[in-house]
Formats: structure tokens, C-alpha cells, sequence
């Protein structure tokens, strides 16, 4: 028998900070990423939770830009437990920050992850991100333009950049 996960998406309270640093630790395997993503959980503009059975499994971190008149959003952050990867929880977090990114009146939402992260790039091509390529950025926009729209990306040159138009 197939049984649907019972995943409820809700917004971070201070009080999940034990469980959700749990998560990161054990999705980042105590990388460098793990430690970010714990600092951007009371950071970050907007953090949503995937809750099952009344335990966090994944997270989503969110941020936004304005850029040429535009309200830009961008995922900093997402994350899901291990034990409960590849079953449509990081999905229904993604549908979550897009929600919320519409709501405040952004036309696109960004992600950047490692050229090695294969599990991600699938994540986010699977989810409907077009992968950009930065020179093609630099050449639409001026050099000034081109700085600000990576800075708000957080990206380095070991990164993937994503794009999804949600108008
Ligand atoms: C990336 C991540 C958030 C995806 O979460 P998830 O809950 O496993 O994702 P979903 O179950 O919604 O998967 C959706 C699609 O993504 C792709 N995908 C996800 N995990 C995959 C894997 N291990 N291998 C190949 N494709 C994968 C698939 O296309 C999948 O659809 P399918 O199962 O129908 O084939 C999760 O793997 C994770 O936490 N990774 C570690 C942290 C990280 O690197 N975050 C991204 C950078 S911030």
C-alpha cells in the first residue's frame, strides 16, 4: 500500500531552533553550510518549516531584493533530513517560499548551489529552475547591475545559478 506523507509547511518560531539546527546538521553532514544555514534561521527574512508527525524535517530560507523596480526572491537555504529525502518534502517547501514570494509581489525567485551538488541541481531543474549561466547575465546587465544582482545571490564561482519566473 502507498502511503501519503502528512507534511505540514508552516513558518520557523524561535522554539524550533533545536530541531531545525538538528536537521541542518545532519542534511550538511556538519559542513561549513550546516553552520550558515543555523545562522540564517533567526536571520533570514522569511523561514518556513516541513513538519511531520510534529517534527521538523526540512527547512526553507528566504530572502528578497529589489533589482530594476523588481521584487526579487531568493532561497538562501533549503534543507530536508536525510530519512526523509526523496519523498516530496523539499518540493512542498519550495511550493511554500513561492507562496510567499507571490504574495509579496515578487515576479522571480533565485537559487544558487555547488556545481557538484547533483542532488540539488536535479531538486531544482525537477521544480521548473532554469539554470542561467553568468556570462549570460553580464552581458544583459551593466557592470554595477551585474555586482548587486550576485551579491544578493550569495554566489562564488563554484556555483550554479537558478532562475523560475512565477508570474
Ligand atoms: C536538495 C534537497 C533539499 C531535496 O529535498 P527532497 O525532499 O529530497 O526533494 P524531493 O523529494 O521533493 O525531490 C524532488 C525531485 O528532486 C530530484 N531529486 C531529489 N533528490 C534526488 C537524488 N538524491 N538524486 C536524484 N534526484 C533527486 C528528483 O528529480 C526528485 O523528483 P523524483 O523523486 O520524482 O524523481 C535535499 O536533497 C537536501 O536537503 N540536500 C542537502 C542540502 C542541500 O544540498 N540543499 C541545497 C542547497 S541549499
Amino acid at each position: 500500500m502507498i502511503k501519503t506523507l502528512k507534511v505540514k509547511i508552516r513558518p520557523y518560531m524561535e522554539e524550533d531552533l533545536e530541531g531545525a539546527s538538528k536537521v541542518a546538521y545532519r542534511a550538511f553532514k556538519g559542513t561549513l553550510d550546516a553552520k550558515w544555514a543555523i545562522w540564517g534561521l533567526n536571520r533570514c527574512e522569511k523561514v518556513l518549516v516541513a513538519e511531520i508527525d510534529e517534527n521538523i524535517v526540512g527547512v526553507v530560507e528566504l530572502e528578497s531584493f529589489w533589482f530594476k523596480n523588481i521584487l526579487h526572491g531568493y532561497i538562501y537555504y533549503i534543507f530536508v533530513d536525510p530519512d526523509w529525502q526523496r519523498q516530496g518534502v523539499g518540493s512542498a517547501l519550495l511550493r511554500g517560499a513561492e507562496s510567499y514570494f507571490k504574495e509579496q509581489g515578487a515576479k522571480y525567485i533565485w537559487a544558487t548551489t555547488g556545481k557538484r551538488n547533483f542532488k540539488a541541481k536535479k531538486f531544482f531543474e525537477k521544480n521548473k529552475y532554469k539554470n542561467i549561466d553568468p556570462q549570460e547575465l553580464k552581458k544583459k546587465y551593466s557592470r554595477r547591475e551585474f555586482k548587486y544582482l550576485l551579491w544578493h545571490l550569495y554566489y562564488w564561482s563554484e556555483d550554479v545559478i537558478y532562475l523560475k519566473n512565477i508570474t
